[in-house]
């Protein structure tokens, strides 16, 4: 308990220290106008002081990003080709050896105080805001919704790319907040997103969008991000989800039947009980139309009025359970989605069968 306390008393003197510092810098230093260059290509004259991540967004230039700067998704990295200063404590745990030698920093912890250059991949520049309204709403469990954002423009992305939704300030949350949510939607649907939004206790976006968002609220969104997508390969395809995981692996499996693509692929979705399974008969629908498709999901704790005769056990257990029958000889490839536990179990099982590291793919939820 001691420690507890201690550890609390340490991190909110380190926090309020954290704060005065930034205030302090801000009052003391006026780092005037300075220019950004990225790509060697392109030139932006802005005001100094503020994050590289905010600054670049200020540009309309969109980095990805999860937790909306906190410093917590490890998303927002950049290749920095100036000198910006060392490598901050709080920019560690997400940078590889080969990152931090390469120049790659978290653009939302380093500050822009002078000219900087800087290197982004080419596609970052098709990032766009849309200003979208709310259009439906609808409750697919207990705590997982299911909203579609009609676009103003239209949108293009790829099957398992997310975007950012950015809701406003209310009660005590001061200040825009923005999380990552991949499209459920398929690509042919260009008109909006459909996003699934699982209801994450004392969670900022999600209670918003679970309590207050309502059909015609205007929202701002940020996107495509991400590179979870379809590889073009012939393997076979293990596709691996739980909660609202569902969303890019559906998006993806929507593609691949509208696009036509044969290959093997089995979808395993785990859940607790039947209250957190969804679009089943949508699966089943898709199962029929595709003959190489084939849907698996599996609930851990049934109860006993669930009346489920369907795979029971840890959806890791159930994987490894189907990959042991069918033999390890086909060459595979996985794609993942869920909480980072789920992700980090699933990879060891799909390893344990002669998946190679490199072929599994995955968005960690968290
Ligand atoms: C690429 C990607 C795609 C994603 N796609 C989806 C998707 O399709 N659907 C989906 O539902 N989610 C998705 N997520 C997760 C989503 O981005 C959010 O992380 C999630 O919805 C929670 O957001 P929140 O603002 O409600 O919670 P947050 O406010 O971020 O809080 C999360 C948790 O941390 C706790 N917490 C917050 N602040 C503190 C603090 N200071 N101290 C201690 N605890 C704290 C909260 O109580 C809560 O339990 C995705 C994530 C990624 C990275
Ligand atoms: S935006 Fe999440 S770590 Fe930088």
């Amino acid at each position: 308990m001691e420690i507890i306390i201690s550890a609390l008393v340490v991190g909110g003197i380190s926090a309020v220290l954290a704060a005065v510092l930034t205030v302090a810098d801000a009052l003391v230093n006026n780092y005037g106008e300075v220019n950004i260059t990225v790509n060697e290509s392109k030139s932006y004259k802005v005001k100094g002081g503020s994050t590289l991540l905010s600054t670049l967004a200020g540009e309309k230039i969109f980095i990805p990003s999860a937790c909306g700067g906190k410093g917590s998704c490890g998303l927002c990295k950049v290749k920095v080709l100036s000198d910006i200063g060392p490598i901050l404590p709080t920019e560690l745990p997400y940078l590889s050896p080969k990152e931090k030698k390469d120049n790659i920093r978290l653009s939302c912890q380093v500050k822009v105080k002078s000219d900087v250059s800087i290197e982004i991949p080419e596609e970052l520049f098709n990032i766009r805001e849309y200003l979208s309204t709310v259009s439906s709403i609808e409750d697919v469990t207990h705590d997982i919704k299911e909203l579609f954002f009609d676009f103003e423009e239209e949108i293009r992305f790829k099957a398992g790319q997310y975007v950012q939704l950015i809701v406003p300030g209310y009660g005590d949350i001061k200040g825009e907040t923005m999380r990552a949510y991949s499209m459920s939607s398929q690509p042919s649907v260009k008109d909006g997103v459909e996003l699934l939004v699982r209801l994450v206790p004392n969670g900022i976006v999600t209670t918003y969008v679970h309590k207050m968002l309502r059909v015609g609220d205007k929202i701002r969104i940020l996107g495509p991000f991400g590179d979870f997508f379809l590889r073009e390969t012939d393997s076979d395809i293990i596709f691996i989800a739980g909660g609202s995981g569902m969303a890019p692996i559906r998006s993806i499996v929507l593609d691949m039947m509208e696009k036509g693509v044969e290959r093997n692929a089995y979808y395993f979705f785990g859940a607790r009980s039947k209250r957190d399974l969804f679009y089943l008969e949508e699966m089943k629908e898709i199962e029929s139309k595709m003959p190489n498709f084939h849907f698996i999901p599996a609930l851990s704790d049934p109860l006993p009025e669930d009346g489920w005769e369907g795979e029971v056990g840890l959806i890791t257990d159930v994987v490894d359970r189907y990959l042991a029958e069918q033999g390890d000889e086909a060459s595979r490839e996985g794609y993942l989605c869920g909480s980072p536990g789920m992700i980090n179990a699933c990879i060891s099982v799909l390893k344990k069968h002669n998946v190679p590291e490199e072929k599994i793919y995955y968005d960690k939820f968290g």
